[in-house]
């Protein structure tokens, strides 16, 4: 009798951990566990570098192949890209990884990033529904539209004609017939590619082909649904948020596993050649990082004049600084959830005495179809322990009752277990003032009712009215507020990004949302995530371009326009409680016709003001009065909640959901009332001082400038550190995770190195060493370099001295001459990772970093001389310089003696 919404709620809180339980060693496996295709690069090329080949015809591809052979590098070719202005390049295999420095230092070579993998997308809660009868429908399925605008747009008749919307996912089922039931030019469907094709995991070769039909997984066809379901077409009258844009599927997941950065590069310029006018991907991984691939190359996408939408992660219950990539793109629209307002409940009626129907938290009605009599198991309305302790022993069988209890003091399941033995098998428990909300109560049938409901048959019990009660199996079902609805879905990632880009930035509906799934799927279904989010972003942008046409303008300024029109979210429906922090809904929920209709444009949407170190505490805005009448204007600021981001006291990030405080920045104008006649506009600067408040916890202040003339309220949304974050320690050097400090060495026996241990790297006894840390916080450059056993050298932290997967590292450590970084005497260098997302709390999803040293060998494959030696690990701090030394942080294993 549990709601999904229940499930939901309860598996959130599952994984909503605290830092406290150590992780078993035993439990970490001997192998590298980066996110990273093993040696697997994305190298982009200057297009117009002067590379001399041997034949004039070479393409600028060919040159820089032949370059990078002539130094003896060998490869294999595994995608080309080639969008001059946006990204021209290739993805290569290495046969030996530690060519890496070589390749990147090749003639023409401008950049060398990782291919990194990404998880396919987790929706939060999936149900496949049965019929139009099935009760988890929600009863308005316009809800979502209502709360945006785009139910009055519809109205208007704008739909979206005209635009071309490119959807990188699973695949879509066209065939379905709210799809439009086919494929190609004149149908709802127009285009696409399947990358990869069926088997597809993340790790096998793609094969792809010119058919994006998905049958097998899903999401991308729940996706589509979002943005294009034809409201005429289905029984649940569905409709997308732009139902007639035309839509192309790119393929990038098979049936199951993850998906490769080179994969998504290639889809999105695909996308872009196709001339999509908006891409949106429901897709991505915590990273914290604006940096990656397709970071990179979707937010050049974003500002070559396309509109790109991306999701911003489901890891809310991390807490911040986990920002998803290729969310983190600099110029994309990333988008949070916003939890639908209704949940679908049902009602019990009662017979014998007047009263309304009783709301019950379940999704189907309880299959009983007698009426119950009912028994109470205290007649006092007021008693604090209910059924806390076994029922008197002159108590009936209540197997035949509607057994009714309150709530409170010991747990639901010691109540019903108390019940159980006296035969009661169904119970309502009425509410003490806990809260009306989905509860657990592990097997049994049981469910919440109101309290209003529990004291009104409590006080018929008592005073000997025979009331009975009915469970209707059809027509039970209602609408009912959901305590949660209207607010930030508690899962969506928390921003900044640690380069304090401004992520996420904005939310649309993503929490309960009835969509379409593939035909032999079920054709519909409920999923909730900020993967529900992100159509709805890309269909209002569709709408946006529908009416205000496609030029550079437009799509350039439509996050700006989406943002300042949004509408603020509360952090919780507590009167008094701070708006919710700006970290977490961005702009607010958008407001799409707001969107399209305001006489009034403000921009920029958004105030950066960066750490204390790079404080960009003065800002300006212009005004302009777009409309036909003289418009006056006030300027005030409204606070959102402070993030209180780090665990007071600890080096750790707060999980979700993040504690906000009151304290707030405060804001003077340079004006706070102004007139502007039709087509004027005026600047307005603002000049924060944030308040004093304990930097340890690096708090995150947020709010809005609202800029308000008669019923239109447009806001700027700023963000801010009260932190330097250079003081974020970035290596965690306690013993919190796993009962001894880290970083460590750990041996062949699999214990941690406490003193001088030689390693023979023999293969067949896995004798080799593995390093294993944790980032509390992302860094820039995470560095390990082999030292001499007897180096004169101050780790900055210190600590007790911790598959056979060979040749996974990714390693272009880079010669660094000059600065005091340089001084520091190595006798080379073993691996170098750039912009390392920090580790979570959950030791089963990115706990903690390992590296297997599985060959005695330096990056650049050269073999380690035997002797003595120790690693020397060094992490920069965010911000740092990293030609000085003094900005890293460092540490220095035990001796590990290379004896092989
Ligand atoms: C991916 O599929 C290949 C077979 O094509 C299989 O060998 C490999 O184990 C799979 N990987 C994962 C992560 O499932
Ligand atoms: C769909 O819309 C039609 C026409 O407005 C209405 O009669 C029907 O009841 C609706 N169906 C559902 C499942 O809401
Ligand atoms: C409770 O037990 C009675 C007697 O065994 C049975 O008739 C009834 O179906 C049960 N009700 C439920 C909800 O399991
Ligand atoms: C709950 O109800 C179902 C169906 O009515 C019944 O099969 C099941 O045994 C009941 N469970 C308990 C613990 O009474
Ligand atoms: C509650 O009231 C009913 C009806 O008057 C009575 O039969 C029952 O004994 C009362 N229960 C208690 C615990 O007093
Ligand atoms: C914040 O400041 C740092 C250090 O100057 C800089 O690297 C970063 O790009 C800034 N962030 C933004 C969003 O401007
Ligand atoms: C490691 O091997 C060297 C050379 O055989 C030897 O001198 C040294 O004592 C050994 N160290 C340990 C801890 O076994
Ligand atoms: C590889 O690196 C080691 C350590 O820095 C160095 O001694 C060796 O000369 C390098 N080998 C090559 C081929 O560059």
């Amino acid at each position: 009798m549990k709601s999904p919404s229940s499930l939901a709620f309860l598996s959130l809180v599952a994984c909503s951990r605290l830092v406290s339980a150590a992780f078993d060693l035993s439990s970490v496996k001997r192998v590298t566990n980066l996110p990273n295709a093993p040696n697997r690069f994305i190298v982009e090329v200057d297009s117009t570098a002067d590379i001399p080949s041997k034949r004039d015809s070479a393409s600028i591809h060919e040159r820089v192949y032949e370059s990078i052979r002539a130094r003896d590098i060998s490869f294999g070719v595994d995608k080309e890209f080639d969008a001059e202005g946006l990204f021209v390049g290739a993805a290569l295999t290495l046969s030996n990884p530690e060519d890496a420095n070589a390749l990147e230092t090749s003639p023409g070579i401008i950049a060398i990033r990782p291919v990194k993998t990404f998880s396919r997308p987790q929706p939060v809660k999936v149900h496949v529904v049965t019929g139009p009868d099935d009760s988890e429908i929600p009863p308005d399925v316009e809800s979502t539209h209502i709360l945006t605008g785009v139910d009055k747009l519809h109205a208007q008749g704008i739909t979206g004609e005209g635009i071309k919307i490119g959807i990188l996912d699973t695949g879509i089922d066209y065939t379905h017939p709210a799809l439009g039931a086919g494929f190609g030019p004149g149908h709802k469907v127009i285009g696409g590619f399947d990358l990869v094709g069926d088997a597809y995991n993340g790790t096998n070769t793609p094969v792809p082909d010119p058919d994006p039909l998905d049958q097998c997984a899903g999401h991308g066809t729940h996706v589509a649904g979002i943005i294009g379901a034809d409201p005429n077409a289905n029984p649940f009258n569905i409709s997308g948020v732009a139902f007639s844009s035309s839509l192309s599927a790119y393929r990038v997941f098979g049936c199951v596993g993850t998906v490769t950065d080179d994969v998504l590069v290639d889809a999105l310029i695909m996308g872009f050649k196709d001339g999509q006018d908006i891409l949106t991907l429901s897709l991505g991984g915590a990273d914290g990082w604006t940096e990656s691939s397709s970071a990179v190359v979707a937010s050049r996408i974003a500002s070559a004049g396309r509109i790109v939408t991306i999701a911003a992660g489901n890891d809310g219950a991390s807490g911040s600084w986990y920002t998803s990539s290729p969310g983190n793109g600099i110029d994309v629209i990333s988008v949070a959830s916003l939890d639908n307002t209704v949940i679908p409940l049902q009602t019990a009626t009662v017979q014998g005495a007047e009263h309304d129907p009783i709301p019950y938290f379940s999704l189907f009605p309880i299959p009983v179809t007698e009426p119950l009599p009912i028994f109470a198991t205290s007649n006092d309305t007021t008693v604090v322990d209910d059924a806390c302790n076994p029922l008197p022993d002159d108590t009936p069988d209540l197997s035949g009752f509607l057994v009714v209890v309150r709530r409170g003091t010991c747990t639901f399941v010691q109540k019903l277990t108390n019940i159980a033995a006296k035969g009661g098998n169904l119970t309502f428990i009425y509410d003490n003032g806990g809260g009306f909300a989905a509860i657990d109560v592990g097997d049994f049938n049981a469910t919440l009712i109101q309290a209003a409901d529990g004291e009104f048959l409590v006080s018929q019990f008592a005073a000997g009215v025979p009331i009975t009660v009915t469970f209707p199996q059809e027509g039970g079902f209602i609408q009912f507020p959901d305590a949660a609805g209207g607010l930030i879905s508690s899962f969506t990632s928390y921003g900044p990004s640690n380069d304090f880009f401004f992520k996420p930035a904005i939310a649309a509906p993503g929490g309960n949302i009835l969509s379409t799934l593939p035909v032999p799927l079920g054709l519909y279904g409920i999923e909730s995530g900020t993967s529900m989010a992100t159509p709805f972003m890309a269909g209002s942008s569709a709408l946006l371009l529908s009416v205000k046409g496609k030029s550079q303008e437009v799509t350039s300024t439509a996050r700006t326009l989406f943002e300042t029109t949004a509408q603020t979210i509360s952090s919780s429906h507590t009167d008094g409680d701070p708006l919710q922090t700006v970290t977490q809904q961005g702009g607010g929920l958008v407001n799409v016709f707001n969107a399209l209709h305001t006489t009034t444009l403000v921009s920029p949407g958004e105030f950066i003001l960066n750490d204390t170190a790079h404080f960009n505490g003065r800002q300006t805005f212009t005004v302009k009065n777009t409309g036909q009448s003289e418009k006056t204007y006030t300027v005030r600021h409204v606070p959102a909640g402070t993030a209180v981001t780090m665990q007071p006291g600890t080096i750790f990030p707060a999980v979700g959901p993040v504690p906000l405080t009151t304290a707030a920045a405060s804001i003077s104008f340079s004006s706070t009332s102004f007139t502007l006649a039709p087509g004027a506009s005026k600047s307005v600067t603002a000049t924060f001082t944030l308040p004093s408040s304990d930097e340890s916890t690096f708090p995150v202040y947020s709010g809005f400038i609202h800029v308000v003339s008669g019923s239109e309220d447009l806001h700027v949304t700023y963000v801010g550190l009260g932190a330097s974050l250079k003081n974020a320690q970035v290596l965690d050097d306690t013993d919190v995770f796993f009962g001894e400090k880290i970083p460590a060495v750990i041996d062949a026996a699999g214990d941690f190195q406490t003193g001088p241990t030689n390693y023979t790297f023999d293969a067949a006894t896995g004798d080799f060493p593995v390093l294993l840390w944790r980032q509390a916080f992302g860094t820039p450059i995470f560095r390990v370099d082999l030292v001499d056993a007897n180096i004169n050298f101050d780790p900055t932290i210190s600590s007790r001295q911790v598959d056979a997967d060979t040749n996974a590292h990714i390693t272009f450590p880079r010669v660094r001459v000059g600065g005091s970084f340089a001084r520091v005497p190595i006798v080379g260098s073993i691996l170098e990772i750039d912009f390392l997302t920090r580790n979570n709390e959950d030791p089963n999803d990115n706990g903690f970093n390992t590296v297997a040293f599985d060959t005695p060998t330096f990056a650049n494959g050269t073999t380690i001389p035997n002797g003595s030696y120790r690693y020397l690990i060094r992490s920069l701090k965010v911000t740092g310089d990293p030609t000085k030394e003094e900005d890293f942080e460092s540490w220095l294993s035990p001796i590990v003696g290379v004896f092989a």
